[in-house]
C-alpha cells in the first residue's frame, strides 16, 4: 500500500462525476487499499476515490471510536434519509477549513464490497454524515456549496480539539 496525494479543492478533477465499477481488477483492490491508508494518515473519517485523482464511485468511511471498522463502498447509492443533523464538517480537499452543514440524520446505502457482493449500510449521526459526504464526492459535489454561513478557518476551532476528527471527510 501507498498514500497518494489528496487533490484540493480547486482541482477539476473533484468536480466531476465518477464512473461505475464494473468489474474487481487488482488495480482496484490496490487502489483501495492506498485510500483507506491515506485516509487514515490524513485522520480522517472518510475519503472518495476523486479525492485521490481516481473518478471511480469507490468510498472508504471509518467513523467509529476506535478508527478500526472501515467501511468499503462500491457504486454506493442512497435509498433512504430520514431526520436531519446540523453541525460541522470539513474535508481533506478543503484543508483546515470547516463549515455548519445540515444533512439527514439516517442513511441507508446500497453498494458493492470488494468482492462485488451488494450490501446495505445503514448510519446514523457522524456516520450518516460522512456516507453522504463521500457520496456527494461521486457526483463532483463538495460541502462548501452546502454550507450555511462562511466557511470557518479551522486554526479557530483548535479549542474544540475533540471534535476536529469529525470535520475532515
Ligand atoms: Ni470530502
Amino acid at each position: 500500500m501507498a498514500l497518494r496525494t489528496i487533490r484540493i479543492m480547486g482541482d477539476d478533477i473533484l468536480t466531476k462525476k465518477c464512473r461505475e465499477v464494473t468489474e474487481m481488477k487488482p488495480r482496484i483492490k490496490e487502489l483501495i487499499g492506498d485510500m483507506l491508508e491515506t485516509m487514515y494518515h490524513a485522520e480522517g473519517v472518510g475519503l472518495a476515490a476523486p479525492q485521490v485523482g481516481v473518478l471511480k464511485q469507490i468510498v472508504v468511511i471509518d467513523a467509529s471510536e476506535e478508527g478500526d471498522q472501515p467501511i468499503i463502498l462500491i457504486n454506493p447509492q442512497i435509498l433512504e434519509l430520514s431526520g436531519e443533523q446540523t453541525g460541522r464538517e470539513g474535508c481533506l480537499s478543503v484543508p483546515n477549513k470547516a463549515g455548519i452543514v445540515t444533512r439527514a440524520n439516517y442513511v441507508k446505502v446500497k453498494a458493492l464490497n470488494e468482492e462485488m457482493e451488494e450490501i446495505i449500510v445503514e448510519g446514523e449521526g457522524l456516520l450518516a454524515r460522512a456516507l453522504q459526504h463521500e457520496i456527494d464526492h461521486l457526483s463532483g459535489v463538495l460541502y462548501v456549496s452546502k454550507v450555511e454561513g462562511d466557511l470557518i478557518d479551522a486554526s479557530l476551532l483548535q479549542e474544540e480539539a475533540g471534535e476536529e476528527r469529525e470535520a475532515q471527510a
